[in-house]
């Protein structure tokens, strides 16, 4: 492994206080390797909502929203990036789907160009929210990130014992995906 720092940003896609998937980025964070940390990006949910005559990149008269230039400058600044999203109404929740809107532009350019991005998440559902990693992998390439396939963990929430994410099996998952996204820095680097 390089002997630089890795750094790891996360964006998670559910703001609720007990959010199942921040706790999943949460054990990315305690169980992450020697060399790595991982950190998540707050403020999604203070983003107003994309609009081309409020970027300045689409906009001349316009000036970035409140929030904006930090969380692209968080994820800019990342060697990669872990989502960790439940699954709303069969896709993506729309504060990560924003986000993901105010990282792609400007149009070629965004902070998720190029960027190794692993997509993981906790859902409700019997398929424990595929349809949402799926469609977060698709924005996510067409945004100019790079999916990391192989990254992949799908907690079905209804499923998790009293250890919730401490169970050992949910901890073993998440650390194989961000050792995953670990190694596509490494390679690169
Ligand atoms: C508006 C809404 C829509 C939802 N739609 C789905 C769904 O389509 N599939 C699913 O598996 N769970 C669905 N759920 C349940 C979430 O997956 C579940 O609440 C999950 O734990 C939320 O993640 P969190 O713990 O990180 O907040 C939905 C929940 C909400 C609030």
């Amino acid at each position: 492994m390089s002997e630089k720092n890795v750094e790891i940003v996360a964006l998670v896609g559910s703001l609720r206080k007990e959010s199942v998937n921040r706790q999943l980025v949460e054990v990315a964070a305690a169980n992450a390797p020697a060399g790595v940390t991982v950190r998540i990006v707050e403020g999604l949910g203070a983003l107003q909502f994309y609009s081309e005559d409020d970027d300045p990149s689409t906009a001349a008269d316009a000036t970035l929203p409140a929030g904006v230039a930090e969380v692209r400058a968080a994820v800019a600044g990342a060697d990669a990036v872990l989502v960790a999203t439940p699954e709303y109404n069969g896709t993506i929740p729309a504060v990560l789907k924003n986000a993901i809107d105010w990282l792609s532009r400007p149009f070629g350019a965004g902070a998720l160009s190029a960027k190794p991005v692993g997509v993981i998440g906790a859902a409700l559902g019997q398929y424990a929210g595929t349809w949402s990693r799926e469609d977060t992998r698709k924005s996510i390439r067409i945004a100019g990130g790079t999916v990391v396939e192989e990254v992949e963990v799908g907690i079905q929430t209804s499923k998790l014992g009293e250890q919730g994410v401490s169970d050992p099996a949910v901890i073993e998952q998440v650390v194989a995906a961000v050792n995953r996204l670990v190694d596509e820095v490494t390679v690169a680097a």
